[in-house]
């Protein structure tokens, strides 16, 4: 169903948030068990009723969104680790965010990514052909898709039940532990008048309320996928781009210089839709590991990402170690930190990284007591023949850093260009 969402929402960008909520609430019924076992699945609905819904589900999942109460510590709600001026990504520059439990005392094991522009990223498939844009057909492009950094989710609604039961995110025992703290909740009669009266007589179904009225939300168009950026108005031929701007743009869609654009696609599609600056494929880069998330000060454990540990479907897929989906860089100058490990704090340390990866391994990896560097230090060696190696990766050490510096700053002025222009304040610090 989110293919169809995507597709749906691409060719609706225009009328953004009615169409792709629209979408949730006529489509296939995905999402229909729990409102029908309420009782009030209304069947198909008229055009009308369905943008209704749509707006219903959309006000009430902003308000279980901002609850704190839903959390074992009662501090804590969606927002305190995705806030929405800053994308729906974390405002602090903590690699990892602490949650769970009464105390709040449980260190997740990856960095928060932003919500916005989510609605583009296809369910996971492990083959992905490319029909859109300029794409062969005909070439399987591999592993691609799904939320979180693994993909191992497919819908918002989906998603939203991993937070509120995670023992390191909200930190609820179990379903019945989350609808009994939404029947407490002041939104509690928007509940009932949406799936039902009955709906609490089940814990269940109220649970299921929630996190389909949270996948809503995360489907509205004003709040997560505005199209807003100076970088927007500049492809409508509405803004310009300064000059460093647009040398960055150009040695970001070099092949031979950045090559971002092959992953992080940044030209709008044949059909005129926006680019996601992401193809939501899995790739390994190797990114230093990141002592600062505890659960790394075990030398055992590797967050391998596609094929595990929180991924458990691809675990015997050795050829997926150490892949992790590609992230959107709109409103990536927001962020504070970076990859899936929070490693980098900079947006001129990442794009550094990828220039002198394999040509100076010695800034990056930390040093055997024998002063040997030790290369892609978070992924076992077994597992090295997964990693990137094409431009700007793939240099001898000793090489020339495949970005000049000042290309290097160019392309960060290019990159700022894509925040969205409701978080320009926050973009400029005040
Ligand atoms: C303690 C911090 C924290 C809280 C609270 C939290 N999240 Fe997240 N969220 C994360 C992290 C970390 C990830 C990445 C998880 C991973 O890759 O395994 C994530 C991933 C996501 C994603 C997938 C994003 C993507 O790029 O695919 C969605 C959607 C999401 N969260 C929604 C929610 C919702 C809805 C809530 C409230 C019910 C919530 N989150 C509460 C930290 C948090
Ligand atoms: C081969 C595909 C590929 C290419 C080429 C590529 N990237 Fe990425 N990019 C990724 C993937 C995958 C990640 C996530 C890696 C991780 O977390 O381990 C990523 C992460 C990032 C991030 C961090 C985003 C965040 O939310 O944490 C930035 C910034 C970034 N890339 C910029 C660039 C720039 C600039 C270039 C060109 C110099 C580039 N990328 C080239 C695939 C690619």
């Amino acid at each position: 169903m989110t293919t169809k969402i995507f597709w749906l929402a691409r060719s609706g960008l225009g009328i953004g948030t009615a169409t792709a909520a629209l979408c949730l609430a006529v489509l296939p019924l995905r999402h229909s068990s729990a409102a029908a076992a309420a009782g009030v699945h209304p069947g198909p609905m008229s055009r009308t009723d369905a943008f209704a819904r749509a707006e219903t589900l959309t006000a009430l999942g902003r308000k279980i969104f901002f609850d704190p109460s839903l959390s074992a510590s009662g501090l804590q709600a969606c927002a305190s680790c995705h806030d929405p001026s800053h994308a729906f990504g974390p405002a602090s520059a903590k690699p990892v965010e602490v949650g769970g439990g009464e105390h709040m005392d449980r260190p997740g094991l990856r960095a928060v990514p932003t919500l916005r522009y989510l609605q583009a990223v296809p369910s996971f498939t492990e083959h992905y052909y490319d029909s859109e844009d300029e794409g062969d057909e005909s070439v399987d492009n591999g592993p691609t898709g799904g939320l979180t950094w693994d993909g191992r989710v497919d819908h918002g609604a989906d998603q939203a039940k991993l937070p509120l039961l995670s023992p390191f995110e909200m930190g609820n025992k179990d379903a019945a532990e989350v609808a009994a703290k939404l029947r407490r909740a002041p939104y509690a009669r928007d509940i009932e008048a949406a799936f039902g009266a009955t709906v609490f007589d089940n814990p269940q179904e109220a649970f299921d309320a929630a996190v389909e009225a949270l996948g809503t939300f995360e489907q509205s168009g004003p709040d997560f996928y505005p199209y807003s950026s100076r970088y927007d108005a500049f492809l409508a031929g509405k803004a310009t781009l300064t000059a460093r701007e647009l040398h960055g743009r150009q040695l970001f869609e070099d092949p031979a210089k950045g090559n971002c654009s092959s992953c992080h696609l940044s030209e709008p599609a044949n059909d005129g839709e926006p680019p996601q600056f992401s193809d939501f494929g899995f790739l390994g880069l190797a990114a230093p590991r990141n002592m600062a998330i505890p659960a790394n000060t075990d030398p055992g454990y590797h967050d391998l990402g596609l094929c595990g540990p929180q991924r458990t479907d691809l675990a015997g897929h050795s050829d997926y170690c150490g892949l992790f989906r590609t992230p959107t860089l709109r409103n990536v100058a927001l962020k504070k930190s970076f990859f899936h490990n929070g490693y980098f704090h900079s947006l001129r340390d990442v794009v550094s990284f990828y220039a002198t990866r394999d040509s100076d391994p010695g800034r990056w990896y930390p040093k055997n007591s024998d002063g040997k560097v030790r290369k892609y230090d978070d992924l076992p060696q077994a597992y090295w023949d997964n990693l990137n190696q094409d431009p700007p990766f793939g240099r001898k050490p000793g090489d020339a850093s495949a970005l000049t510096d000042p290309e290097i700053d160019d392309i960060v002025a290019f990159l700022g260009t894509l925040t969205d222009a409701d978080l320009l304040l926050e973009a400029s610090g005040h």
